[in-house]
């Protein structure tokens, strides 16, 4: 098996008393489409945050390409080839479309863009590129537009360009479909598959279960911060830990619309 992109292992986090993430540990397979579920408080965005470098595990460890990321700022995790989006959009809200989508390629690996000072490149190949992506997205018609403005399902969509704009190898994404209807939901399926398919591994934080089944093959579920099932997206559906997670105990009884 080759390395995996992405290790954790026993991962623990405590706020205060209170144990939020604890012995989490999963393995990414480089160029996987893996979904990260379970219910509301289980530790998702927790876990994202760890895996990020917003703070440090206090237990275990985080490692990208079999490099333990202790000790990495987020910054640069995000050179070292990880982007994300989250589950509360942080656009800039005063700037274009464009602007937006355009900020996201100054994390990009390459000696050359960190020699050049922000602000002093020449904009036109980078804005051809923003604008490109916007088009493929369908998004071609909001480019110049300020994003304060714009519906949310708009803004959601445009995190996730501008996170693709760092020319990520991993891109985690927490419920990049919330908030979506079906279409724009199919749509932005469609899009990831395209993204997978040139090569960047997912892993997506989502509620919308349809959508995970038909993006991802592999699911890692947890429940209470701990993972209690990591497999097939398949098997998961059919897991009595998963089904007790989401259904409680009852499940038995009507287990046929689960999870
Ligand atoms: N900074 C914090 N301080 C204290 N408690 C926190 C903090 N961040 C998260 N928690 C708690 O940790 C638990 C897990 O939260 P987290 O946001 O990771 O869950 P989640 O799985 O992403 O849920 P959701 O599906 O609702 O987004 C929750 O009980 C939450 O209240
Ligand atoms: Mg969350």
């Amino acid at each position: 098996m080759p390395e995996p992109i992405l290790r954790l292992e026993a991962v623990g986090k405590h706020f205060g008393g209170v144990v939020v993430l604890e012995d989490v540990s999963f393995d990414v397979r480089a160029g996987s489409r893996h979904a990260l579920i379970g219910p509301n408080g289980a530790g998702k965005t927790t876990l994202f945050n760890v895996i990020s470098g917003v703070f440090p595990p206090d237990e275990g460890r985080v490692l990208l390409d079999g490099l333990d990321l202790a000790g990495v700022p987020s910054r640069r995790r995000i050179g070292m080839g990880m982007a994300r989006s989250f589950q509360n959009i942080r656009l800039m809200p005063h700037l274009s479309v464009v602007e937006n989508v355009m900020l996201g390629q100054h994390a990009r690996p390459g000696l050359l863009r960190k020699l050049k000072p922000v602000g002093l490149l020449p904009k036109s190949r980078e804005r051809d590129e923003a604008l490109e992506v916007l088009d493929r997205f369908g998004l071609d018609a909001y480019r110049g537009q300020v994003v304060a403005n714009l519906p949310y399902g708009i803004r959601k969509k445009i995190e996730v360009v501008r996170a693709l704009m760092a020319e990520p190898r991993l891109l985690l994404l927490d419920e990049p479909a919330a908030g979506l209807n079906s279409t724009e939901t199919a749509a932005l399926r469609d899009f990831l598959m395209e993204v997978s398919a040139r090569g960047v591994t997912l892993l997506v934080v989502e509620h919308d279960m349809p959508f995970v089944n038909s993006l991802c093959e592999h699911v890692t579920v947890m429940n209470f911060g701990r993972r209690i099932y990591d497999g097939p997206a398949a098997g998961a559906r059919e897991d009595e830990a998963v089904l007790d997670a989401y259904l409680g105990t009852h499940h038995k009884k009507g287990a046929s619309d689960a999870a």
